[in-house]
């Protein structure tokens, strides 16, 4: 190789017999800056010009190939030359242009990749277009290359979910065409340039057998939105991806990307992706906390001890199971303790089914989920994590018992999901080795992980639980001791909001229709049926004075014995039941309260405000670190919408408030805790 030319500061070209290679290296995600944009262009120009030059080879330094458009840039002028330019400029490029792919390549960094002649990537490289997570479509080229390369409903896919495929997944879809490993993907890709030089470029945009399939099945978007209405309901984004796929199949190329270009615009100078740009920030500020020095190390934690084979005790190990993590698990009861493993088998036989996991992997997580009859069987474990029931008294009982049981530098942590955790450290010898993990129901499914710093919980145990969020893909926002710490001390006020609106007229289902439509995936009175209602509740201290006690009175104890507010039919498809009405109304008359129409918007707004209330308070008294703590707490655990920012930011940005739209259908999704 020849000696490589310095183009800026963030990009050489070198060149390889008659290959060139233009390599950049803009820490820490190679993300598209002016400089990156520039400096691409630049190598194009030199490799132009040079005689000696057949083709080009683009490659990043670092972690992965360019991870999309500079997010910093975004909401100011695009300095020359501007993404969708360069890709139109790689494509029209007269001698073939590589893309070697590592780690991940996303949003404007993969529609560059399309925009090349040829892709290679290595084995473990993932490639997606995430724009509709910060409320964008792919606004140069991305939705129109995708669908040549791969087809309409793979591009409706992958750009309305934003979620990345894996380089195996992107070759056997015709996007990259070939995979390699990882040490020589520079050989890999240069090779790759070699054979391609001399011939006529291969350009995406001229690609037509994809094109024409989906022509050939018009109702196809139909069925697409149909399908995934629930899913996409009241998002601009996706909505205006669809509808940028469809349209490619009639327009011409250019006159495609130039409608994406202005759609993009258009959706970066609105309110939803301007929340979802907050939220990104968020996601990553929740990672800075003050007093905890960036190079704190953390703790190894390489076996964890699970208490309770409930279902948060199972979900929890599956979670840890599922990130490569040995657990023990074990329950004062034995035919809990097979409950709860036959219960994780189940779980991963429906992922097996659906095709997410492979019968190997499923035996593997099996294999590292080992249950324990005995609590003394955690000695050796790095952390414990107590998931039994929630009760002070219990709780007490195991952390001392666990005290006792556990290594002395073993970390004990409890998951209650409201009780003191500096109550419970005291009972232990080690205060500073204990903490609040609060999971979320289903826990191996929900993003969230509230970590409760106790007043006398360690830096480095702090760190430790960090880390090992991220290690099992949760995003950790670590909270102060309070009842409900942040999550559920908000759901509280809204709960209480409910019960009082059912009592004055509104009824459980138009309550819960509201909250739906605003976004949330169900409303408090499904919730409360998904979870059960007898949480807690005994017939000997029932006293009929809440709807709660009341159903249970009834026997209907929620989802689970087919009626709570709602009846069930055979497939947990909930209907208003007319008996709640009836039960309802004479619960008003007891209580001296006149029934009266309620609005809607006076729902929303009795449900939203106190909430809103709380999170204040929350961010007053330091149990929350920042506002937008608050809203990852409510997007990751709660399912908030995510298009409206998150609570706190949709309540400081009213402007955001949606109109009330019919739902398409009943609420029927995962419970939260
Ligand atoms: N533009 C500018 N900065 C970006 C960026 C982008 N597209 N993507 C990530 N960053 C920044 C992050 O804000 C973070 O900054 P910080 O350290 O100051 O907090 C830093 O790069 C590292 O990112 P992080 O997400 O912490 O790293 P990771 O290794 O966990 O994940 C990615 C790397 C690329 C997978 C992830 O950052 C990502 O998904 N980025 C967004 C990609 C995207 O949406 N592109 C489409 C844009 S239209």
């Amino acid at each position: 190789m020849s000696s490589e030319t310095r183009i800026n500061a963030v990009t050489t070209l070198a060149h390889s017999g008659k290959v060139a290679v233009i390599a950049v290296d803009a820490p820490p995600v190679n993300a598209l800056s002016a400089a990156v944009r520039q400096g691409i262009a630049a190598g194009l120009a030199i490799a132009a010009d040079d005689a000696a030059v057949a083709a080009v080879v683009l490659i990043c330094a670092g972690k992965g190939f360019f991870a999309g458009a500079d997010i910093s840039e975004f909401g100011k002028p695009m300095a020359e030359p501007d993404l969708p330019t360069l890709a139109d400029t790689i494509e029209r490029f007269a001698k073939p242009v590589v893309a070697a792919i590592h780690g991940t390549a996303l949003g404007g960094g993969f529609e560059l990749a399309m925009a090349c002649h040829a892709r290679v990537a290595t084995s473990s490289a993932r490639m997606g277009l995430p724009e509709v997570k910060l409320g964008l479509i792919p606004g140069c080229g991305g939705c129109q290359r995708l669908t040549r390369l791969a087809g309409a409903k793979a591009a409706l896919e992958m750009i309305t979910s934003g979620n990345p495929i894996s380089a195996g997944e992107a070759h056997s879809m015709g996007i990259v065409d070939s995979v390699g490993g990882v040490g020589v993907l520079r050989e890999v890709a240069v090779a790759h340039a070699e054979a391609l030089a001399g011939k006529p470029p291969r350009r995406t945009r001229d690609l037509d057998a994809r094109i024409k399939e989906a022509r050939a099945d018009p109702a196809l978007f139909k069925r697409f939105r149909a399908g995934n209405a629930r899913r996409l309901r009241r998002q601009d984004a996706p909505d205006q991806a669809i509808l940028s796929i469809e349209a490619g199949l009639t327009l011409p190329f250019d006159a495609a990307v130039r409608a994406d270009t202005e759609a993009f615009d258009r959706l970066e100078n609105g309110p939803q992706s301007a929340a979802m740009r907050h939220l990104f920030i968020a996601e990553r500020e929740v990672r800075k906390v003050p007093g905890l020095p960036p190079d704190l190390e953390a703790r190894n934690i390489s076996r964890v001890g699970v208490v309770g084979a409930g279902t948060m005790g199972g979900g929890i190990a599956m979670a840890m199971a599922n990130a490569g993590i040995p657990v023990l698990l074990t329950d004062a009861r034995q035919e809990a303790l097979h409950r709860g493993l036959a219960t994780i088998r189940t779980n991963y036989e429906r992922s097996l089914k659906s095709g997410r996991l492979s019968e190997t992997e499923l035996e593997a997580r099996m294999e590292l989920i080992v249950g324990v009859d005995d609590i003394e069987a955690l000695s050796d474990c790095d952390l414990i994590i107590e998931a039994a029931f929630e009760d002070m008294e219990v709780k007490k009982a195991i952390f001392s018992r666990l005290d006792g049981v556990a290594r002395a530098d073993a970390i004990l942590a409890t998951n209650t999901s409201f009780l003191n955790v500096d109550e419970i450290a005291a009972v232990t010898s080690r205060p500073a080795q204990v903490l609040g993990l609060h999971f979320f129901s289903p826990a191996n499914v929900m993003r969230l992980l509230e970590i409760v710093r106790g007043a006398r919980t360690g830096a480095d145990v702090l760190a430790t639980a960090m880390a090992l969020a991220r290690r099992i893909g949760k995003t950790g926002v670590v909270v102060g001791v309070c009842h409900g710490f942040v999550g559920n001390r908000m759901l509280a006020r809204r709960q209480r909001a409910a019960n009082q609106l059912i009592l004055e007229g509104a009824l459980p289902w138009d309550v819960d229709r509201v909250l739906y439509d605003f976004g949330m995936p169900m409303g408090p009175f499904a919730m409360a049926d998904l979870a059960g209602l007898d949480l807690g509740w005994t017939p000997e201290r029932s006293t009929g004075s809440t709807m709660d006690e009341l159903l249970c009175e009834a026997g209907r104890f929620g989802q689970k014995s087919g009626a709570g507010y709602y009846d069930y039919d055979a497939s947990h498809k909930p209907k208003p039941a007319p008996i709640v009405e009836e039960m309802l109304a004479g619960l008003s008359v007891r209580a001296g309260v006149e029934r009266r129409p309620v609005s809607d918007a006076e729902i929303l707004d009795r449900c939203l405000s106190p909430m809103i209330e709380e999170g204040r308070k929350i961010i007053a008294e330091g149990i929350a670190l920042r506002s937008s703590d608050v809203d990852v707490v409510w997007v990751h655990g709660y399912g908030w919408p995510a298009w409206t920012g998150g609570p706190m930011y949709w309540a400081e940005h009213g402007a955001l408030a949606p109109s009330a739209t019919p739902s398409a259908e009943r609420p029927t999704s995962r419970k939260q805790q």
